[in-house]
């Protein structure tokens, strides 16, 4: 039985689908990405949002995007699809840092009712390995090691920082964690998008890129040019905002002027009780 209604479905460009029958059910229709350019991967974005644009109530304990979908299971079961989609899922430090020690990025995580489908379609359909690969940016490197992504041996989490924050990930042992390797790709301050793109595709062959967030890290990729497409969860609650006190959207960080703002074209938009589920394609 389908999770979501698809009320609108204008993907139709693409060659043949390989989304198996159950979850093409589940999703109430295919799901499809372009090949990867020629030099970097696909980059498609997943973020939830309240009506008026919040996607963190930066609130200690209630800053993950469960707080801002309430856990809504057609948003987890989407999550997981493009996990299981992706060579790749890519997180900034802050967006590691308001999940539970526990978290992991793989698709049975955040809904594992579909964990026999997500594994057959990654595997039998796909031909990807059991899990996408995980990538942190932190240009700091101060990481809590500890945190499962770093201790789960079938996972490899990749680590791109800068020349300070190898030594500060040395510092903190990472060198001795047999699924985690660590990248320098800038002398220091901000890595540039292009730098991560390039070594993805490069080192580690990753064609689909799913850009898990946050603000900051979209924002930078957005202003490189570097987002494909975006999958935008529309939950039915208005967060606000004090004058004071910051509450993101899906950019921080960057703004951009009327003449150079980035624009979408609809892929697909799709509903369940209160929720959109909306994906977006850069013109
Ligand atoms: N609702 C949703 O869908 C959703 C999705 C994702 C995140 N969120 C929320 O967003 C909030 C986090 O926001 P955020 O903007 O702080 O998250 P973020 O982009 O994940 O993290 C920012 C941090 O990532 C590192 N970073 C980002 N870009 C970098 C670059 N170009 N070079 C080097 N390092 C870079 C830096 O880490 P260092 O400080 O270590 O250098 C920076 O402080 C959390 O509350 C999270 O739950 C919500």
């Amino acid at each position: 039985m389908a999770l979501v209604r698809t009320l609108i479905d204008c993907d139709k460009e693409y060659a043949e689908s390989v989304l198996p029958r159950e979850l093409k059910d589940l999703y109430d229709g295919d799901l499809r990405f372009p090949a990867s350019p020629p030099a970097r991967p696909f980059v498609i974005a997943n973020f939830v949002s309240t009506l008026d644009g919040v996607v963190s109530y930066e609130i200690k304990g209630k800053s993950a995007g469960s707080a801002i979908s309430a856990s809504d299971p057609a948003d987890r079961f989407i999550m997981g699809l493009l996990r299981a989609s992706a060579d790749a899922v890519m997180i900034g430090a802050g967006t590691l840092l308001d999940v539970s020690a526990k978290g992991l990025w793989t698709p049975e995580y955040v809904y594992p009712d579909a964990k026999r489908l997500y594994a057959d379609y990654r595997l039998s359909a796909l031909h990807k390995p059991e899990y996408p690969l995980l990538v942190i940016v932190s240009g700091s490197g101060r990481l809590d090691l500890q945190r499962a992504v770093f201790r789960t041996p079938a996972m490899r989490a990749v680590v791109l920082t800068t020349s300070a924050g190898m030594d500060e990930l040395a510092r903190r042992g990472a060198p001795a964690l047999a699924s985690v390797e660590a990248h320098a790709l800038s002398a220091g301050g901000s890595i540039a998008p292009q730098a991560i793109l390039e070594l993805l595709h490069l080192q580690y062959g990753v064609r689909t890129l799913l850009h898990e967030g946050g603000p900051t890290l979209f924002g930078q990729f957005l202003a490189a040019q570097a987002v494909d497409e975006l999958f935008l969860t529309l939950s039915p609650q208005i967060a606000g905002r004090e004058r004071d006190v910051a509450r993101p959207a899906v950019v921080q960080g960057v703004q951009f002027l009327p003449d150079s703002a980035p624009w979408f074209q609809m892929l697909s938009v799709k509903q369940k009780a209160a929720y959109l589920y909306l994906r977006y394609r850069r013109s």
